[in-house]
């Protein structure tokens, strides 16, 4: 039996932390899906999930884990053959692309080392060959979980205007949302695909699809099959604040209270504070002589840091350590990067003494496990974080 002598401390890069708030708020009697009191919370969640990704189109909400929301962008506007051009930038672009074979979409694959964003110079020289049209959509994942990478939508964006390509922009925003700025209309992305267990606070179980009009010309255009995840019922029905199929309720109570306090925060706060955990978390990892995965500071990911372990170490058997000793949850290398590299989650529900806690856990870990390193990262991120070039967050609540 494992004994909790305080707070576990879950810093994997989601499922995050879930504010005591939000906790108490699906402490609710389930209530009746159909029912007029229902429509309420339907509607207030509708609309505040539009002005989390920033868009005035409808945002769709699966009870379904990210995964879900990954296959409903693909069904709703794709058929057998068509073609799409995806970045593999990590091991969550790999599964993503698994799923577009399994509807036996044509998947062209950019390769990448996994330590960069997607090679978006290479998204627009395909584009550009592409004079039929044949790409049918750009497949990117905004912050790769996997490797602390981040491609920037926005660019992607430009290059599709740039070569005055039709393809639809789909953007796995699933670690991204609520952690990193994202802007669903204002960058161009046709649909953005995000779950719940991240920058959103929740625990695991709602997933979105936010979608533009070009998406939704697309999917009635769309005829191949599909039923559960079809966005027309659900548009259709969401305007009385209802579901076509019994929602999760209580989730979505949590979901209400999740977008007040990120509203009461202040959405850029937000963004700028998983900004300085980033940068403090760099520096620790600096300062300890590890080396981050990502090589490209344009795509350090404010959400968490992926870290390598160096030669003839095994970051497993490192973060089995700190769970032993310290109760606390680092995040496992996926995919080619396993035993590589661990994964240190900053993004949710966080403030700069999580991140303390956070650090020095790693630190004493690395101490424990040997794993050769130089001492100082705990002190080091202290003083960025001393550096308050962010509204500070008690102001922030209440301003
Ligand atoms: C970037 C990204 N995409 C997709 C997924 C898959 O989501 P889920 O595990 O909720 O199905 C994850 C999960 O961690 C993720 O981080």
């Amino acid at each position: 039996m494992t004994v909790h002598t305080g707070r576990h401390f879950l810093q994997i890069p989601g499922p995050t932390n879930v504010p005591d708030r939000v906790l108490r708020a699906m402490d609710m009697p389930t209530l009746d899906h159909r029912g007029p009191e229902f429509a309420e919370l339907g509607h207030a969640v509708l609309a505040g999930c539009r002005r989390i990704f920033r868009t005035k189109q409808p945002v769709i909400i699966y009870p379904s884990s990210g995964t879900g929301a990954w296959e409903a962008a693909i069904v709703n506007t794709l058929s057998p053959g068509d073609k799409v051009l995806m970045a593999e930038t990590g091991q969550f672009a790999v599964l993503w692309r698994g799923i577009a074979e399994k509807f036996k979409l044509d998947v062209e694959i950019l390769p990448t080392d996994w330590r960069h964003g997607a090679p978006v110079d290479q998204i627009e020289a395909k584009l550009a060959a592409d004079r039929l049209h044949k790409i049918k959509a750009v497949l990117v994942v905004h912050n790769e979980t996997s490797t602390s990478c981040v491609t920037h939508p926005l660019e992607v964006r430009k290059a599709l205007n740039r070569t005055n390509h039709p393809a639809l922009l789909m953007v796995d925003t699933i670690s991204g949302l609520a952690s990193l700025e994202y802007e669903h209309d204002a960058w161009g992305i046709d649909i953005s695909v995000a779950g719940s267990q991240k920058g959103m606070m929740l625990p695991p179980g709602l997933s979105f699809n936010a979608v533009s009009e070009k998406a939704l010309a697309a999917s009635k255009a769309n005829t191949a099959l599909r039923s559960y995840w079809d966005w027309h019922d659900m548009i259709a029905i969401n305007k009385q604040g209802t579901f076509p199929y019994t929602p999760a309720t209580n989730l979505l109570y949590a979901l209400k209270e999740a977008i007040a306090m990120l509203e009461e925060e202040g959405l850029d706060n937000v963004f700028a504070r998983h900004q300085r955990h980033g940068a403090a978390t760099r520096a620790a990892v600096k300062a300890w002589n590890l080396e981050l995965v990502c090589l490209d500071p344009h795509c350090f990911s404010p959400a968490l840091t992926a870290v390598m372990v160096p030669e003839g170490h095994d970051a497993d058997a490192f973060r089995k350590v700190v769970l032993e000793n310290f109760d606390m949850s680092l995040g496992t290398g996926l995919g080619n990067l396993k035993g590589k590299a661990f994964r240190i989650g900053h993004l949710g529900h966080f403030n700069d003494l999580m991140l303390m806690g956070t650090l020095s856990g790693v630190e004493m870990g690395l101490d424990l496990a040997k794993v050769p390193h130089r001492g100082g990262g705990v002190v080091a991120a202290m003083e960025v974080l001393k550096q308050r070039n962010t509204v500070p967050m008690v102001k922030a609540a209440v301003a």
